[in-house]
């Protein structure tokens, strides 16, 4: 069952006039391409685990629950603090919590998906009650500012949600998730990567990206496994409350509402203020649409993400 949920973005706000002012673009090109008109970059200090620790906590408080009642806490980052030890053990330290576990999973831009679907595991089985699932980044890090075809799309950003494990009942008709599809496929990694790591560079690395490349295969790919959540739900797209997909670009999110036959009014879009926060760019879309009222409790709300690797996967909630 969801309890909460919550979002933390940094100050600073970065227009699209601004960035052409660093590289050779234009907010018309940006806006017609993407649909995004801003960004919210970080500040030196503010590493992911504390983008993460401030989601965490809006989301706590929204569910009206303490640090000490979670004993599962999970960070979704391609952008941790340091390779080691894990963003989520900071995140937890941070928060009080000295019980339970934290750890961080890497699924790029499907790491929400990927980590709600590994919490839904670990509640279901008993062995943990209650879940902190997040999605941090900050990208910004990671950006080559001198790429155009890059440093305009991302921005930096942490959502949160709160769950807490039911005893008994359908999640279809009582709350919670309903149902997870993940799917990767490692034959894409160049199409889609950081060119640095421990291992291989000894460095951190620059995002790079084929765009038109991601773009042709991201609208199948959700496709499928929104299919595969419809038919194992038995509903079709008219049974859906609302469509929060990954925002990367609001194209992708268009023509995928299109082909899934899903009614515009439903698709959940904040690609325009926030650009593509990886990981967190799901929560920051919930953490939206639950405070000016949108998802409400009971709604059936559909997740689905794409990004490096290939990794891509959709989550079934019923609110
Ligand atoms: O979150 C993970 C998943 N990632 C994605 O889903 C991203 C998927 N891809 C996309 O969103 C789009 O492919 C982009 C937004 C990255 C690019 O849009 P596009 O319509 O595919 O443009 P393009 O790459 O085909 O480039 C068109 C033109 C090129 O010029 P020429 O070769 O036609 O002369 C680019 O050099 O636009 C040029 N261009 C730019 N112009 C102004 C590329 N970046 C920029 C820019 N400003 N920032």
């Amino acid at each position: 069952m969801v309890r909460g949920v919550g979002a933390y973005l940094p100050e600073r706000r970065m227009t699209n006039a601004e960035l052409a002012t660093l590289v050779d673009t234009s907010d018309e090109w940006i806006v017609q391409r993407t649909g995004i008109t801003q960004r919210f970059i970080a500040a030196p200090e503010e590493t992911t685990s504390v983008l993460a620790t401030r989601a965490a906590m809006a989301a706590l408080s929204t569910a009206n629950m303490t640090a000490a009642d979670i004993d599962l806490v999970i960070v979704a980052t391609s952008t941790p603090d340091y390779t080691f030890p894990a963003t989520a053990t900071q995140v937890q330290a941070a928060l009080g919590i000295h019980h339970g576990v934290a750890f961080d999973l890497q699924a790029v831009c499907s790491g929400f998906v990927f980590a709600i679907a590994t919490a839904e595991k670990f509640l279901s089985s008993g062995s943990h009650r209650r879940a902190l699932v997040i999605g941090a980044e900050t990208f910004s890090r990671l950006l080559d500012w001198t790429d155009r075809t890059t440093c305009v799309l991302f921005g930096d950003g942490a959502g949160a949600v709160v769950l807490e494990a039911e005893d008994g009942g359908s999640a279809f008709e009582m709350g919670g998730i309903v149902s997870t599809h993940l799917r990767s496929d490692g034959r894409h990694r160049e199409k889609l990567y950081v060119d640095g790591g421990p291992s291989a560079t000894k460095s951190v690395g620059h995002l790079r990206m084929e765009g038109r490349e991601v773009f042709r295969h991201a609208v199948g790919m959700v496709d499928g496994v929104v299919r595969d959540a419809f038919a194992l739900a038995n509903i079709t797209a008219a049974d859906l409350d609302w469509f929060v997909p990954h925002q990367a670009n609001r194209r992708i999110i268009d023509s995928s509402a299109v082909r899934l036959g899903i009614d515009a009014g439903k698709v959940v879009t904040t690609v325009q203020i926030h650009a593509n926060t990886s990981a967190a760019s799901i929560p920051l879309a919930l953490s939206v649409a639950c405070a000016d009222g949108r998802i409400k409790k009971n709604d059936l709300v559909l997740l689905e993400a794409m990004g490096g690797g290939f990794t891509w996967g959709s989550a079934l909630i019923r609110w």
